[in-house]
Protein backbone atom coordinates (compact mmCIF):
# COMPACT_ATOMS: atom_id res chain seq x y z
CA UNK A 1 0.00 0.00 0.00
CA UNK A 2 1.18 3.51 -0.76
CA UNK A 3 0.91 5.83 1.98
CA UNK A 4 2.83 9.11 1.52
CA UNK A 5 3.67 11.21 4.42
CA UNK A 6 2.63 14.28 3.90
CA UNK A 7 5.55 16.36 4.82
CA UNK A 8 8.80 14.46 3.32
CA UNK A 9 10.86 16.22 5.68
CA UNK A 10 10.08 13.97 8.22
CA UNK A 11 11.73 11.22 6.35
CA UNK A 12 14.64 13.07 4.79
CA UNK A 13 15.97 15.58 6.74
CA UNK A 14 18.32 15.02 9.62
CA UNK A 15 17.60 17.19 12.02
CA UNK A 16 20.81 17.69 13.32
CA UNK A 17 21.99 19.13 10.46
CA UNK A 18 20.00 22.25 10.15
CA UNK A 19 19.84 23.77 13.24
CA UNK A 20 20.13 27.39 12.98
CA UNK A 21 17.23 28.16 15.71
CA UNK A 22 17.43 27.51 19.71
CA UNK A 23 14.56 27.03 22.19
CA UNK A 24 13.89 26.28 25.79
CA UNK A 25 12.34 22.73 25.82
CA UNK A 26 9.20 22.69 28.08
CA UNK A 27 6.89 19.42 29.04
CA UNK A 28 3.03 19.88 29.84
CA UNK A 29 1.05 17.12 31.15
CA UNK A 30 -2.92 16.18 29.27
CA UNK A 31 -5.43 14.08 29.61
CA UNK A 32 -4.98 10.95 27.11
CA UNK A 33 -8.03 11.30 26.54
CA UNK A 34 -9.51 14.43 25.83
CA UNK A 35 -13.35 12.76 25.60
CA UNK A 36 -13.73 10.26 28.75
CA UNK A 37 -14.35 11.34 32.37
CA UNK A 38 -14.09 7.60 33.49
CA UNK A 39 -9.78 8.12 32.28
CA UNK A 40 -7.90 10.52 34.21
CA UNK A 41 -4.39 9.22 32.87
CA UNK A 42 -1.97 12.25 31.35
CA UNK A 43 1.15 11.89 29.57
CA UNK A 44 3.93 15.06 28.81
CA UNK A 45 3.67 16.00 25.73
CA UNK A 46 6.71 18.45 24.92
CA UNK A 47 6.72 21.73 23.37
CA UNK A 48 9.67 24.27 22.57
CA UNK A 49 9.60 27.70 23.44
CA UNK A 50 11.53 31.14 22.64
CA UNK A 51 10.62 34.01 24.77
CA UNK A 52 13.71 36.39 23.57
CA UNK A 53 11.55 39.17 21.29
CA UNK A 54 8.74 38.37 23.61
CA UNK A 55 7.14 41.61 25.03
CA UNK A 56 4.44 41.69 27.43
CA UNK A 57 1.18 41.86 26.18
CA UNK A 58 2.35 40.66 23.05
CA UNK A 59 1.24 37.72 20.74
CA UNK A 60 1.68 34.23 21.12
CA UNK A 61 2.90 32.79 17.54
CA UNK A 62 1.81 29.04 18.14
CA UNK A 63 2.65 26.32 15.37
CA UNK A 64 0.10 23.48 15.83
CA UNK A 65 2.97 20.59 15.38
CA UNK A 66 2.61 17.76 12.79
CA UNK A 67 3.13 13.85 11.93
CA UNK A 68 6.93 14.01 13.11
CA UNK A 69 9.36 15.38 15.63
CA UNK A 70 8.92 18.93 17.01
CA UNK A 71 12.93 19.64 16.29
CA UNK A 72 12.20 19.29 12.56
CA UNK A 73 9.32 21.95 12.29
CA UNK A 74 10.96 24.48 14.50
CA UNK A 75 13.92 24.35 12.51
CA UNK A 76 12.28 24.04 8.70
CA UNK A 77 9.78 27.42 9.29
CA UNK A 78 11.74 30.10 10.20
CA UNK A 79 8.96 32.45 9.03
CA UNK A 80 8.19 32.76 12.13
CA UNK A 81 11.85 33.62 13.74
CA UNK A 82 11.68 36.24 10.94
CA UNK A 83 8.78 37.95 12.12
CA UNK A 84 8.27 37.36 15.92
CA UNK A 85 10.43 40.77 16.79
CA UNK A 86 8.25 42.63 14.71
CA UNK A 87 5.49 41.76 16.50
CA UNK A 88 7.14 40.96 19.80
CA UNK A 89 5.56 37.77 19.65
CA UNK A 90 6.51 34.49 21.93
CA UNK A 91 7.48 31.48 19.96
CA UNK A 92 5.97 28.09 20.42
CA UNK A 93 6.57 24.51 18.95
CA UNK A 94 3.73 22.30 20.21
CA UNK A 95 4.65 18.65 19.89
CA UNK A 96 1.43 16.44 18.02
CA UNK A 97 1.30 13.70 20.19
CA UNK A 98 2.45 9.84 19.16
CA UNK A 99 5.46 11.57 17.95
CA UNK A 100 8.68 12.81 18.86
CA UNK A 101 8.83 12.32 22.66
CA UNK A 102 5.21 13.11 23.02
CA UNK A 103 4.56 9.37 23.65
CA UNK A 104 1.11 9.16 25.75
CA UNK A 105 2.38 5.30 26.48
CA UNK A 106 6.41 5.57 26.41
CA UNK A 107 7.76 3.08 24.55
CA UNK A 108 4.49 1.59 24.24
CA UNK A 109 2.82 3.33 22.71
CA UNK A 110 2.88 1.28 19.45
CA UNK A 111 2.56 -1.70 20.89
CA UNK A 112 -0.67 -2.38 20.49
CA UNK A 113 -4.35 -0.93 19.47
CA UNK A 114 -5.23 -0.01 23.12
CA UNK A 115 -2.49 2.47 23.16
CA UNK A 116 -2.64 3.34 19.76
CA UNK A 117 -6.37 4.47 19.55
CA UNK A 118 -5.92 7.60 20.87
CA UNK A 119 -3.93 9.03 17.76
CA UNK A 120 -6.36 11.16 15.92
CA UNK A 121 -6.68 14.87 15.00
CA UNK A 122 -8.74 16.09 17.75
CA UNK A 123 -7.32 14.20 20.31
CA UNK A 124 -4.20 16.70 19.30
CA UNK A 125 -6.32 20.01 18.71
CA UNK A 126 -7.27 19.44 21.98
CA UNK A 127 -4.16 18.90 23.43
CA UNK A 128 -3.05 22.12 21.71
CA UNK A 129 -5.81 23.66 23.48
CA UNK A 130 -4.87 22.81 26.99
CA UNK A 131 -1.00 23.98 25.95
CA UNK A 132 -2.74 27.53 25.08
CA UNK A 133 -4.72 27.41 28.20
CA UNK A 134 -1.64 27.24 30.27
CA UNK A 135 0.50 29.82 27.93
CA UNK A 136 -2.40 32.04 28.23
CA UNK A 137 -2.32 31.52 32.27
CA UNK A 138 1.05 31.77 32.83
CA UNK A 139 1.44 35.01 30.21
CA UNK A 140 -2.22 37.30 31.11
CA UNK A 141 -1.33 40.34 32.46
CA UNK A 142 -5.66 40.54 33.04
CA UNK A 143 -8.05 37.88 32.20
CA UNK A 144 -7.16 34.94 30.27
CA UNK A 145 -9.00 36.22 27.25
CA UNK A 146 -6.56 38.84 26.89
CA UNK A 147 -3.67 36.90 25.38
CA UNK A 148 -3.60 36.83 21.83
CA UNK A 149 -2.88 33.79 19.82
CA UNK A 150 -1.84 33.10 16.06
CA UNK A 151 -2.02 29.39 14.76
CA UNK A 152 0.56 29.12 12.09
CA UNK A 153 1.37 25.43 10.21
CA UNK A 154 2.43 23.78 7.35
CA UNK A 155 0.86 20.80 5.74
CA UNK A 156 -0.62 18.69 8.13
CA UNK A 157 0.44 21.04 10.45
CA UNK A 158 -1.40 23.49 8.21
CA UNK A 159 -4.78 21.85 8.47
CA UNK A 160 -4.41 21.71 12.04
CA UNK A 161 -4.03 24.97 12.15
CA UNK A 162 -6.76 25.91 10.47
CA UNK A 163 -8.99 23.17 12.12
CA UNK A 164 -8.14 24.74 16.04
CA UNK A 165 -9.17 28.45 14.47
CA UNK A 166 -12.82 26.66 13.25
CA UNK A 167 -12.91 24.67 16.13
CA UNK A 168 -11.81 26.56 18.88
CA UNK A 169 -11.91 30.43 17.63
CA UNK A 170 -11.85 31.64 21.35
CA UNK A 171 -8.82 30.01 21.49
CA UNK A 172 -6.85 31.34 18.48
CA UNK A 173 -7.33 35.15 16.74
CA UNK A 174 -6.01 33.55 13.36
CA UNK A 175 -4.64 31.15 11.46
CA UNK A 176 -1.79 30.49 9.06
CA UNK A 177 -2.31 27.69 6.74
CA UNK A 178 0.35 26.99 4.86
CA UNK A 179 0.04 23.75 2.37
CA UNK A 180 -2.76 22.42 4.05
CA UNK A 181 -4.63 19.95 2.01
CA UNK A 182 -7.62 19.84 3.79
CA UNK A 183 -9.98 19.38 0.89
CA UNK A 184 -7.44 15.43 -0.08
CA UNK A 185 -10.66 13.57 1.56
CA UNK A 186 -13.79 11.72 -0.04
CA UNK A 187 -15.17 13.51 -2.69
CA UNK A 188 -13.99 16.53 -2.05
CA UNK A 189 -10.74 16.75 -4.65
CA UNK A 190 -10.77 14.01 -7.59
CA UNK A 191 -8.03 11.61 -6.91
CA UNK A 192 -6.11 12.09 -9.97
CA UNK A 193 -4.75 15.57 -8.99
CA UNK A 194 -2.10 14.69 -6.72
CA UNK A 195 0.07 12.74 -9.35
CA UNK A 196 -1.06 14.87 -12.19
CA UNK A 197 0.72 17.79 -10.20
CA UNK A 198 3.80 15.94 -9.87
CA UNK A 199 3.98 15.32 -13.11
CA UNK A 200 3.66 19.48 -13.96
CA UNK A 201 6.68 19.89 -12.17
CA UNK A 202 8.76 17.52 -14.08
CA UNK A 203 6.91 19.13 -17.47
CA UNK A 204 7.55 22.26 -16.23
CA UNK A 205 10.85 22.44 -14.41
CA UNK A 206 12.31 19.38 -16.86
CA UNK A 207 10.55 19.04 -19.93
CA UNK A 208 7.85 17.26 -21.83
CA UNK A 209 10.56 14.83 -22.69
CA UNK A 210 11.73 14.00 -18.93
CA UNK A 211 8.36 13.26 -18.34
CA UNK A 212 7.45 10.61 -21.04
CA UNK A 213 10.75 9.07 -20.51
CA UNK A 214 9.77 8.39 -16.75
CA UNK A 215 6.34 7.38 -18.09
CA UNK A 216 7.25 5.08 -20.38
CA UNK A 217 10.02 3.20 -18.04
CA UNK A 218 7.33 1.59 -15.77
CA UNK A 219 6.51 -1.06 -18.16
CA UNK A 220 10.46 -1.71 -18.95
CA UNK A 221 11.02 -2.21 -15.08
CA UNK A 222 8.22 -4.57 -15.35
CA UNK A 223 9.54 -6.02 -17.94
CA UNK A 224 13.23 -6.57 -16.89
CA UNK A 225 12.16 -7.49 -12.79
CA UNK A 226 10.06 -10.72 -15.07
CA UNK A 227 13.46 -12.58 -14.83
CA UNK A 228 16.24 -13.55 -13.21
CA UNK A 229 18.57 -11.92 -15.15
CA UNK A 230 16.83 -8.61 -15.19
CA UNK A 231 16.04 -8.85 -11.29
CA UNK A 232 20.09 -8.97 -11.25
CA UNK A 233 20.28 -5.96 -13.43
CA UNK A 234 17.96 -3.61 -11.92
CA UNK A 235 19.82 -4.41 -8.62
CA UNK A 236 22.94 -3.30 -9.79
CA UNK A 237 22.32 -0.69 -12.21
CA UNK A 238 20.09 0.93 -8.94
CA UNK A 239 22.37 0.13 -6.62
CA UNK A 240 20.74 -1.79 -4.37
CA UNK A 241 21.60 -2.83 -0.99
CA UNK A 242 20.13 -6.44 -0.97
CA UNK A 243 19.51 -8.08 -4.05
CA UNK A 244 15.75 -8.45 -5.55
CA UNK A 245 14.04 -11.52 -5.67
CA UNK A 246 10.65 -11.62 -6.05
CA UNK A 247 7.96 -9.72 -7.47
CA UNK A 248 6.57 -7.92 -5.03
CA UNK A 249 10.70 -6.62 -4.57
CA UNK A 250 9.97 -5.46 -8.17
CA UNK A 251 6.61 -3.58 -7.00
CA UNK A 252 8.44 -2.11 -3.82
CA UNK A 253 11.23 -0.78 -6.32
CA UNK A 254 8.38 1.30 -8.32
CA UNK A 255 6.97 2.42 -5.51
CA UNK A 256 10.15 3.64 -3.92
CA UNK A 257 11.27 5.40 -7.08
CA UNK A 258 7.82 7.07 -7.54
CA UNK A 259 8.02 8.37 -3.84
CA UNK A 260 11.55 9.58 -4.89
CA UNK A 261 9.90 11.61 -7.56
CA UNK A 262 6.95 13.12 -5.24
CA UNK A 263 9.35 14.42 -2.32
CA UNK A 264 11.54 15.92 -4.83
CA UNK A 265 8.46 17.63 -6.30
CA UNK A 266 7.56 18.79 -2.71
CA UNK A 267 11.36 20.44 -2.02
CA UNK A 268 11.82 21.62 -5.53
CA UNK A 269 13.00 25.14 -3.86
CA UNK A 270 14.63 27.68 -5.70
CA UNK A 271 18.15 27.73 -3.77
CA UNK A 272 20.11 24.08 -2.53
CA UNK A 273 18.67 23.16 0.89
CA UNK A 274 22.20 21.18 1.07
CA UNK A 275 21.88 21.42 5.21
CA UNK A 276 18.21 18.91 4.56
CA UNK A 277 19.25 15.86 2.40
CA UNK A 278 21.66 17.76 0.26
CA UNK A 279 19.95 18.87 -2.72
CA UNK A 280 20.44 20.95 -5.40
CA UNK A 281 18.59 24.25 -6.33
CA UNK A 282 15.57 22.93 -8.53
CA UNK A 283 16.25 19.52 -7.76
CA UNK A 284 13.84 18.34 -10.59
CA UNK A 285 15.35 20.48 -12.78
CA UNK A 286 18.54 18.44 -12.05
CA UNK A 287 16.81 14.66 -12.12
CA UNK A 288 15.45 15.82 -15.96
CA UNK A 289 18.88 16.94 -16.94
CA UNK A 290 20.22 14.01 -16.34
CA UNK A 291 17.35 11.70 -17.75
CA UNK A 292 17.83 14.08 -20.57
CA UNK A 293 21.38 13.64 -20.82
CA UNK A 294 21.54 9.62 -22.42
CA UNK A 295 21.14 8.33 -25.34
CA UNK A 296 18.77 5.84 -25.15
CA UNK A 297 18.90 3.42 -27.88
CA UNK A 298 17.95 0.22 -25.56
CA UNK A 299 15.38 -0.78 -22.86
CA UNK A 300 18.18 -0.72 -20.36
CA UNK A 301 19.62 2.72 -21.98
CA UNK A 302 16.59 3.72 -20.76
CA UNK A 303 15.98 2.75 -17.50
CA UNK A 304 19.86 3.75 -16.88
CA UNK A 305 18.51 7.40 -17.62
CA UNK A 306 15.98 6.30 -14.52
CA UNK A 307 18.46 5.96 -12.29
CA UNK A 308 20.63 8.51 -13.51
CA UNK A 309 17.95 10.85 -12.60
CA UNK A 310 16.99 9.45 -9.39
CA UNK A 311 20.86 9.81 -7.99
CA UNK A 312 20.42 13.61 -7.77
CA UNK A 313 18.08 12.38 -4.88
CA UNK A 314 19.82 9.29 -3.64
CA UNK A 315 23.30 10.07 -3.95
CA UNK A 316 24.09 14.05 -4.29
CA UNK A 317 27.11 13.66 -2.29
CA UNK A 318 28.38 10.73 -4.34
CA UNK A 319 29.45 8.88 -1.19
CA UNK A 320 26.36 6.54 -0.57
CA UNK A 321 27.17 2.78 -0.77
CA UNK A 322 23.83 1.24 -1.79
CA UNK A 323 20.09 2.14 -1.60
CA UNK A 324 17.70 -0.03 0.42
CA UNK A 325 13.64 0.48 -0.37
CA UNK A 326 11.78 1.61 2.31
CA UNK A 327 14.49 0.85 5.12
CA UNK A 328 13.07 3.93 6.82
CA UNK A 329 9.79 2.71 7.29
CA UNK A 330 10.51 1.65 11.40
CA UNK A 331 10.95 5.37 11.71
CA UNK A 332 7.76 6.87 14.21
CA UNK A 333 6.62 9.30 11.76
CA UNK A 334 6.02 7.15 9.28
CA UNK A 335 4.05 4.54 11.51
CA UNK A 336 1.90 7.48 13.20
CA UNK A 337 1.06 9.03 9.64
CA UNK A 338 0.04 5.24 8.43
CA UNK A 339 -2.11 4.54 11.12
CA UNK A 340 -3.89 8.30 10.73
CA UNK A 341 -4.30 7.30 7.54
CA UNK A 342 -6.06 4.63 8.29
CA UNK A 343 -8.63 5.32 10.82
CA UNK A 344 -9.34 9.02 10.16
CA UNK A 345 -7.10 11.23 7.30
CA UNK A 346 -7.91 8.87 4.21
CA UNK A 347 -6.93 10.81 1.11
CA UNK A 348 -8.14 9.30 -1.71
CA UNK A 349 -5.15 8.99 -4.57
CA UNK A 350 -4.67 7.56 -7.87
CA UNK A 351 -2.84 7.75 -10.69
CA UNK A 352 -4.11 7.56 -14.67
CA UNK A 353 -3.48 8.21 -18.33
CA UNK A 354 -2.33 11.78 -17.77
CA UNK A 355 0.72 11.43 -15.27
CA UNK A 356 3.79 10.18 -15.36
CA UNK A 357 2.85 7.45 -12.86
CA UNK A 358 2.24 3.89 -13.50
CA UNK A 359 -1.72 3.65 -13.20
CA UNK A 360 -3.29 3.42 -9.83
CA UNK A 361 -6.80 2.93 -9.31
CA UNK A 362 -8.34 4.10 -6.35
CA UNK A 363 -10.38 1.13 -4.65
CA UNK A 364 -11.37 2.03 -0.96
CA UNK A 365 -12.49 -1.53 -0.01
CA UNK A 366 -8.75 -2.50 -0.82
CA UNK A 367 -7.30 0.58 0.82
CA UNK A 368 -9.44 -0.90 3.97
CA UNK A 369 -8.04 -4.45 3.48
CA UNK A 370 -4.43 -3.25 2.96
CA UNK A 371 -5.14 -1.55 6.64
CA UNK A 372 -6.28 -4.58 8.37
CA UNK A 373 -3.15 -5.91 7.61
CA UNK A 374 -0.81 -2.93 8.73
CA UNK A 375 -2.16 -1.71 11.99
CA UNK A 376 -3.56 -4.80 14.38
CA UNK A 377 -6.26 -5.28 12.21
CA UNK A 378 -8.39 -1.63 12.50
CA UNK A 379 -9.74 -0.33 9.54
CA UNK A 380 -11.29 3.31 7.88
CA UNK A 381 -14.74 2.52 8.43
CA UNK A 382 -15.96 6.10 7.80
CA UNK A 383 -14.13 8.06 5.05
CA UNK A 384 -16.10 11.22 5.43
CA UNK A 385 -15.26 11.49 9.49
CA UNK A 386 -12.56 14.55 8.62
CA UNK A 387 -15.46 16.68 6.46
CA UNK A 388 -18.20 15.98 9.78
CA UNK A 389 -15.52 16.68 12.33
CA UNK A 390 -14.18 19.82 10.61
CA UNK A 391 -16.79 20.64 7.35
CA UNK A 392 -15.26 19.82 4.64
CA UNK A 393 -15.65 22.57 1.80
CA UNK A 394 -18.71 24.95 4.22
CA UNK A 395 -16.88 27.08 5.86
CA UNK A 396 -19.27 30.30 5.77
CA UNK A 397 -18.78 30.15 9.78
CA UNK A 398 -15.35 30.31 10.18
CA UNK A 399 -13.36 33.51 9.66
CA UNK A 400 -9.22 34.87 10.29
CA UNK A 401 -7.58 32.02 8.09
CA UNK A 402 -4.77 32.51 5.33
CA UNK A 403 -4.14 29.62 3.50
CA UNK A 404 -1.22 29.42 0.72
CA UNK A 405 -0.21 27.18 -1.22
CA UNK A 406 2.48 26.78 -4.16
CA UNK A 407 0.94 25.60 -7.32
CA UNK A 408 3.94 23.41 -7.82
CA UNK A 409 3.18 21.65 -4.80
CA UNK A 410 1.34 18.07 -5.55
CA UNK A 411 -0.22 18.85 -1.90
CA UNK A 412 -2.38 21.65 -3.78
CA UNK A 413 -4.68 19.04 -4.98
CA UNK A 414 -6.19 19.28 -2.00
CA UNK A 415 -5.85 22.59 -1.06
CA UNK A 416 -8.42 26.25 -0.37
CA UNK A 417 -7.32 27.68 -3.71
CA UNK A 418 -9.34 30.73 -4.32
CA UNK A 419 -10.89 33.33 -1.72
CA UNK A 420 -13.44 31.92 0.64
CA UNK A 421 -15.35 34.78 2.00
CA UNK A 422 -14.16 38.37 3.17
CA UNK A 423 -12.18 36.54 6.22
CA UNK A 424 -11.23 33.66 4.84
CA UNK A 425 -8.50 33.89 2.36
CA UNK A 426 -6.39 31.97 -0.14
CA UNK A 427 -2.81 33.09 -1.69
CA UNK A 428 -0.77 31.34 -4.30
CA UNK A 429 2.55 30.98 -5.53
CA UNK A 430 2.34 29.84 -9.09
CA UNK A 431 5.74 27.71 -9.03
CA UNK A 432 6.03 27.54 -5.55
CA UNK A 433 6.71 24.23 -3.30
CA UNK A 434 5.89 22.55 -0.60
CA UNK A 435 5.45 24.85 2.58
CA UNK A 436 7.69 27.14 0.77
CA UNK A 437 6.55 30.11 2.17
CA UNK A 438 7.19 29.10 6.12
CA UNK A 439 10.84 28.82 5.57
CA UNK A 440 12.93 31.50 6.55
CA UNK A 441 13.62 34.11 4.22
CA UNK A 442 16.54 33.58 1.57
CA UNK A 443 18.44 35.55 -0.90
CA UNK A 444 17.41 33.20 -3.86
CA UNK A 445 13.66 33.62 -2.66
CA UNK A 446 10.76 34.52 -5.19
CA UNK A 447 9.13 37.74 -5.50
CA UNK A 448 6.15 35.47 -5.03
CA UNK A 449 6.81 33.78 -1.67
CA UNK A 450 8.04 37.70 -0.37
CA UNK A 451 4.74 38.72 -1.58
CA UNK A 452 2.73 35.94 0.28
CA UNK A 453 4.64 36.24 3.51
CA UNK A 454 3.81 40.30 3.75
CA UNK A 455 0.47 38.96 2.51
CA UNK A 456 0.46 36.92 6.09
CA UNK A 457 2.19 40.06 8.33
CA UNK A 458 -0.66 42.24 7.17
CA UNK A 459 -3.28 39.63 7.63
CA UNK A 460 -1.68 38.87 11.35
CA UNK A 461 -1.13 42.80 11.84
CA UNK A 462 -5.33 43.15 10.94
CA UNK A 463 -5.93 40.53 13.52
CA UNK A 464 -4.01 41.70 16.28
CA UNK A 465 -5.37 45.09 15.92
CA UNK A 466 -9.00 44.02 16.02
CA UNK A 467 -8.19 42.26 18.74
CA UNK A 468 -6.29 45.06 21.15
CA UNK A 469 -9.30 47.27 20.15
CA UNK A 470 -11.64 44.90 21.15
CA UNK A 471 -9.86 44.05 24.41
CA UNK A 472 -9.10 47.70 24.93
CA UNK A 473 -5.98 46.55 25.52
CA UNK A 474 -2.31 48.69 24.87
CA UNK A 475 -1.53 47.94 21.62
CA UNK A 476 2.52 46.55 22.26
CA UNK A 477 2.95 46.71 18.63
CA UNK A 478 4.29 49.77 17.20
CA UNK A 479 2.73 49.00 13.68
CA UNK A 480 4.04 51.42 11.96
CA UNK A 481 6.99 49.56 11.83
CA UNK A 482 6.30 47.78 9.58
C1 LIG B 1 15.49 32.64 20.23
O1 LIG B 1 15.92 32.69 18.87
C2 LIG B 1 16.97 33.61 18.65
C3 LIG B 1 17.26 33.61 17.15
O2 LIG B 1 17.34 32.31 16.64
C4 LIG B 1 18.19 33.23 19.46
O3 LIG B 1 19.20 34.18 19.27
C5 LIG B 1 17.81 33.14 20.93
O4 LIG B 1 18.89 32.67 21.68
C6 LIG B 1 16.63 32.22 21.11
N1 LIG B 1 16.19 32.24 22.50
C7 LIG B 1 16.06 31.17 23.25
C8 LIG B 1 15.50 31.37 24.63
O5 LIG B 1 16.36 30.05 22.86
C1 LIG C 1 -7.82 8.88 38.79
O1 LIG C 1 -8.72 7.79 38.82
C2 LIG C 1 -8.40 6.84 39.82
C3 LIG C 1 -9.37 5.67 39.72
O2 LIG C 1 -10.03 5.62 38.50
C4 LIG C 1 -8.50 7.47 41.20
O3 LIG C 1 -8.11 6.52 42.18
C5 LIG C 1 -7.53 8.67 41.25
O4 LIG C 1 -7.69 9.34 42.48
C6 LIG C 1 -7.83 9.61 40.13
N1 LIG C 1 -6.81 10.64 40.11
C7 LIG C 1 -7.10 11.92 40.01
C8 LIG C 1 -5.93 12.87 40.01
O5 LIG C 1 -8.23 12.32 39.91
C1 LIG D 1 10.60 0.75 27.66
O1 LIG D 1 10.72 1.69 28.71
C2 LIG D 1 10.90 1.08 29.97
C3 LIG D 1 10.78 2.15 31.04
O2 LIG D 1 11.54 3.30 30.70
C4 LIG D 1 12.24 0.36 29.98
O3 LIG D 1 12.45 -0.27 31.22
C5 LIG D 1 12.22 -0.69 28.87
O4 LIG D 1 13.48 -1.30 28.76
C6 LIG D 1 11.87 -0.08 27.53
N1 LIG D 1 11.66 -1.15 26.56
C7 LIG D 1 12.14 -1.10 25.33
C8 LIG D 1 11.81 -2.26 24.44
O5 LIG D 1 12.80 -0.16 24.92
C1 LIG E 1 12.66 -8.58 -1.21
O1 LIG E 1 11.63 -9.13 -0.42
C2 LIG E 1 12.13 -9.84 0.70
C3 LIG E 1 10.93 -10.48 1.38
O2 LIG E 1 9.95 -9.54 1.65
C4 LIG E 1 12.88 -8.88 1.62
O3 LIG E 1 13.39 -9.55 2.74
C5 LIG E 1 14.02 -8.23 0.83
O4 LIG E 1 14.68 -7.26 1.64
C6 LIG E 1 13.46 -7.57 -0.41
N1 LIG E 1 14.56 -7.05 -1.23
C7 LIG E 1 14.68 -5.76 -1.49
C8 LIG E 1 15.80 -5.34 -2.39
O5 LIG E 1 13.92 -4.92 -1.03
C1 LIG F 1 22.72 8.04 -30.19
O1 LIG F 1 23.22 6.74 -30.35
C2 LIG F 1 23.10 6.27 -31.70
C3 LIG F 1 23.52 4.79 -31.77
O2 LIG F 1 24.72 4.60 -31.06
C4 LIG F 1 23.95 7.15 -32.64
O3 LIG F 1 23.78 6.72 -33.97
C5 LIG F 1 23.47 8.58 -32.50
O4 LIG F 1 24.29 9.44 -33.25
C6 LIG F 1 23.50 9.03 -31.04
N1 LIG F 1 22.88 10.33 -30.93
C7 LIG F 1 23.40 11.31 -30.22
C8 LIG F 1 22.63 12.59 -30.21
O5 LIG F 1 24.42 11.17 -29.57
C1 LIG G 1 27.32 7.22 -5.46
O1 LIG G 1 28.26 7.86 -6.26
C2 LIG G 1 29.56 7.25 -6.22
C3 LIG G 1 30.52 8.11 -7.03
O2 LIG G 1 30.03 8.33 -8.32
C4 LIG G 1 29.47 5.83 -6.73
O3 LIG G 1 30.72 5.20 -6.61
C5 LIG G 1 28.44 5.07 -5.87
O4 LIG G 1 28.27 3.76 -6.38
C6 LIG G 1 27.12 5.78 -5.88
N1 LIG G 1 26.18 5.12 -4.99
C7 LIG G 1 24.87 4.99 -5.24
C8 LIG G 1 24.04 4.33 -4.21
O5 LIG G 1 24.35 5.39 -6.25
C1 LIG H 1 -7.84 36.66 -2.31
O1 LIG H 1 -7.98 38.00 -1.92
C2 LIG H 1 -6.76 38.67 -1.68
C3 LIG H 1 -7.05 40.04 -1.10
O2 LIG H 1 -7.96 40.68 -1.86
C4 LIG H 1 -5.96 38.74 -2.97
O3 LIG H 1 -4.73 39.37 -2.74
C5 LIG H 1 -5.73 37.32 -3.46
O4 LIG H 1 -5.06 37.31 -4.68
C6 LIG H 1 -7.04 36.57 -3.59
N1 LIG H 1 -6.76 35.16 -3.84
C7 LIG H 1 -7.12 34.53 -4.96
C8 LIG H 1 -6.73 33.09 -5.07
O5 LIG H 1 -7.73 35.07 -5.85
Amino acid sequence: MKMLTILCCVAIIPTVLCAPYTYTTKYIDVPIDHFNFANNATFKLRYLVNDTYYVKDGPIFFYTGNEGQIETFAQNTGFINDIAPKFNALIVFAEHRYYGESLPFGNQSYTNLKNLGYLSSSQALADFVYLITELKQQYKSQELSSVPVIAFGGSYGGMLSAWIRIKYPAMVEGAIASSAPIWQFTDLTPCKLFYRIVTNVYETFGTEKCADTIKKSWALLRAQGKSDAGKAWLTEEFKLCSPLKTDANISALADWISGIYVNLAMVNYPYPTGFLAQLPAYPVREVCDNINSINITSDRDHLKAISMGLSVYTNFTKSKKCNSLGGTSANLGEKGWGFQSCTEMVMPMCSTDDDMFENLKWDFKQYQEDCTKSYFGVKPLNPYLPIMEYGGKDLEAASNIVFSNGLMDPWSSGGVLSNVSSKIFSVILPDGAHHYDLRSANPDDTDTVKDVRNFHVKAIKSWLKNFYKAHTLANVNDFSKF
